[in-house]
């Protein structure tokens, strides 16, 4: 391995990943283990040069109950005291001294490595068996497939599923730069019209999400079913999604399915190389293997797509409009140069109508309804102050170039109250 490695024993404290970010910050590479890990497990990591044991507010309750055992380990080990969370949350100086003093750790962190190891791991986890993967385009489906492609080539199939959901010009997107400039083995189904018959008249949201994500798994499953020998599932999973789990509340709004996110249960041995990478070290490496930015840098999009913004029972009218107001937005929010500069923007359309007048008549159309915000971790928002000669751009190109639309809003709604998506 290309990289020493700092193992952070999970003990109850609910900041693992923030300690194991501040780690990476020094230039060295850390994981998180559940603190049910044996010696034997955790002296056989490749690269281990220190042990930190975290317990968090557990070693303030019981400070002698830190309970996990280390003697016989051949590597230096600590206890972390949290300090308080006004800035850092563990001391620089105690943790510089233990990395580069105590463990004699190198500044070897970096995405090459990280790229080259990963290769490495990969390589000798697939051997000469074959590896199958649900490319929708988002970040980590994109970077895991790159890396693959790095990694095996042609023994990798990657299936990007159209569920006439995407945003305009996305599935072409995929398909030219995984076919063309990456060379990839990339079967394409359209299967748009399967999806929007079975959401005809389905007005529930959280009825949608289910509907969207159990067929895109139908839809996966006969794909998959088609080839011969596959024997590995490969899957965008990152870090935030496993390492702070079951700490968490837990309190759903929403079910937030995944589109992309397949079933345990299949019948594939999994293969996750980016489920240590936190996202923005996920787009570094996906720069590094020299993605577009238009990929790298895309915009949180949910997994059931323009399906959550096309309001309550979802028409192919409506959707058009939804599909082409956004297409308008994010090209003058890029003209603006908005884009990666506010969080999340896109448009949706409601499911009721009013009254306008066009060329002298009357006419009895849809609102588009704009909304635009910034947040840190999704679980708060606010709203961009989009300026308003913008705003009037957007509003002319809106309501002379996308059918059945007459008139233009702006939500000014922070979450709280309103959630991002409407749905
Ligand atoms: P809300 O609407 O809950 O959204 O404030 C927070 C973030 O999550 C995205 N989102 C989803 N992502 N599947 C996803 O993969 C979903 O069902 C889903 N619903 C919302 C939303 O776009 C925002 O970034």
């Amino acid at each position: 391995m290309k990289q020493d490695l700092i193992a952070i024993l999970d003990l109850g404290s609910e900041q693992n990943a923030a300690l194991a970010r501040q780690i990476r910050a020094e230039g060295v590479y850390s994981e998180v283990y559940p603190g049910t890990i044996t010696l034997d497990e955790l002296a056989g990591k490749p690269g281990l040069k220190g042990v930190i044991l975290n317990p968090g507010t557990n070693a303030v309750n019981s400070p002698s109950g830190v309970g996990y055992q280390t003697e016989g380990l051949a590597v230096p080990v600590i206890t972390a005291l949290p300090q308080d969370y006004l800035g850092e949350v563990y001391p620089e100086d105690a943790l510089r001294a233990f990395l580069f003093d105590a463990c004699h750790c190198e500044k070897n962190w970096n995405m090459e490595n990280f790229i080259e190891d990963q290769i490495a791991l990969m390589r000798e986890q697939i051997g000469n068996d074959r590896v199958i993967l649900a490319l929708s385009g988002g970040v980590d489906s994109s970077v895991v497939a790159a890396l693959l492609i790095k990694a095996i080539g042609k023994q990798l199939t990657c299936v990007h599923v159209n569920h006439g959901l995407l945003r305009k010009g996305e599935p072409e997107e995929v398909c030219r730069v995984f076919r063309e400039e990456l060379d990839a083995d990339l079967i394409y189904v359209d299967a748009a019209d399967r999806f929007l018959d079975l959401l005809a008249g389905v007005e529930d949201p959280e009825q949608k999400r289910m509907i969207i994500g159990k067929e895109f798994i139908e839809v996966f499953n006969e794909e998959a079913a088609k080839l011969q020998g596959i024997k590995f599932l490969a899957q965008g999973t990152i870090y935030p999604d496993i390492v702070e789990s079951g700490m968490q509340s837990g309190k759903s709004v929403k079910a937030h399915h995944n589109v992309g996110g397949l079933p345990k249960d299949m019948k594939f041995e999994l293969v996750e190389p980016l489920k240590y990478l936190f996202k923005d070290e996920v787009r570094a490496c996906g720069k590094a293997l020299g993605l577009p930015d238009s990929m790298v840098y895309r915009q949180p999009f949910p997994g059931p797509g323009l399906g959550v913004r096309c309001i309550g029972a979802i028409t192919r009218d409506r959707l058009e409009a939804v599909r082409e107001s956004d297409a308008i937005l994010r090209e003058e929010f890029a003209n603006a140069g908005l884009q990666g500069k506010v969080w999340q923007y896109f448009t949706l359309i409601p499911d009721f109508r009013s009254v306008g007048v066009r060329d002298n008549d009357r006419c009895f159309e849809w609102p588009v309804i704009i909304r635009a915000v910034n947040t840190v971790d999704a679980m708060t928002a606010t709203i961009e102050p989009l300026d308003w000669a913008l705003l009037g751009r957007i509003t002319d190109r809106i309501l002379n170039e996308v059918k059945g639309v007459n008139r233009v809003l702006y939500d000014i709604t922070p979450k709280p109250t309103g959630t991002i998506e409407w749905e």
